[in-house]
């Protein structure tokens, strides 16, 4: 059996230069196949709420919908690290973050993910001294977006360092990783270099320490794209031609087949016949 992924293997692939995947990942047959795959993080993102359940906002979703997801993840993962992102204002002091944070290791979940800069440095230090295995996320964060968030964050020499200065701070405070989103590439790759624990970007190119892409973009589940994103399949459109198959077979009647049945001894069933028969007399 292949080693499972903790949270120093990450450090290790890092010293390695070996790119880390990561995949967000919302139910348990998803995630067998992504850990049969080799996924290394198998990430429950609060991109559920949009992807999944039909929110309009990350910011709609609940610690008992993560909670939710995260035990069915966790089912499915045997190798893959178990990362989870803790939900819009469920860590708004460092005692309301350990808190949750314990239930989603309760949950089964190998380590946690925070949106924020250095403004939650506390928070991530008081995480860390419980224990717990914190990646923080900063550049673009989408819960905060509405609050006023940029698109691409660092394009000004100023927003550059303000992003290199939270990586750094987030680092000394505890957390065992850092991913960014929507960062400029050679911005990025500073960063990557100043950090001593893997980076993992989205939208950032490809000289962080590891990638993640939500797996309904790289399916083609959703019906947009952007830069950012590689489709792999448009499951979309090839889910639905298979549903319109099954409708087709069900209204012509070629399901259930002759293969999809199960039989009765004609014996048995000319009894049936005749008790169904003697019965409707009675
Ligand atoms: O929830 C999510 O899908 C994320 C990714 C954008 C990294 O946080």
């Amino acid at each position: 059996m292949e080693r499972r992924v903790t949270v120093e293997t990450l450090g290790e692939m890092k010293h390695l230069n070996e790119p880390i995947t990561m995949l967000t990942c919302y139910d348990y047959p998803t995630a067998r196949s992504m850990d049969d795959a080799g996924i290394e993080i198998i990430f429950i993102g609060d991109s559920v709420g949009t992807n999944v359940l039909g929110y309009d906002s990350p910011c709609d979703v609940t610690m008992d919908d993560m909670l939710h997801h995260t035990r069915a993840v966790r089912r499915g993962v045997k190798k893959g690290l178990v990362l989870v992102d803790m939900p819009y204002k469920s860590y708004e002091t460092p005692e309301m973050a350990l808190a949750n944070a314990r239930r989603f290791t309760d949950a089964g979940a190998d380590m946690i993910k925070l949106e924020g800069g250095r403004e939650i440095a506390g928070i991530i230090r008081f995480l860390a001294e419980n224990n717990i295995a914190v990646m923080a996320h900063i550049g673009h964060t989408p819960q905060t977006f509405q609050e006023g968030g940029r698109v691409v964050v660092g394009i000004t020499p100023e927003e550059a360092k303000g992003v290199y200065d939270d990586a750094l701070e987030l680092e000394a405070a505890g957390a065992m990783s850092v991913l960014l989103e929507c960062v400029p590439a050679k911005v990025t790759e500073v960063i990557t270099r100043a950090l001593s624990v893997p980076t993992i970007g989205i939208g950032c190119g490809s000289e962080c320490d590891g990638q993640v892409l939500v797996v309904n973009d790289l399916l083609g589940w959703n019906d947009h794209s952007l830069r950012i994103f590689k489709k792999y399949d448009e499951y979309y459109d090839r889910s639905k031609r298979h549903f319109q198959g099954y409708i087709s077979d069900v209204k012509s009647r070629k399901f259930p087949g002759e293969e999809n049945i199960f039989r009765i001894k004609q014996d048995a069933f000319d009894s049936f016949l005749t008790l169904t028969e003697a019965g409707s007399m009675a």
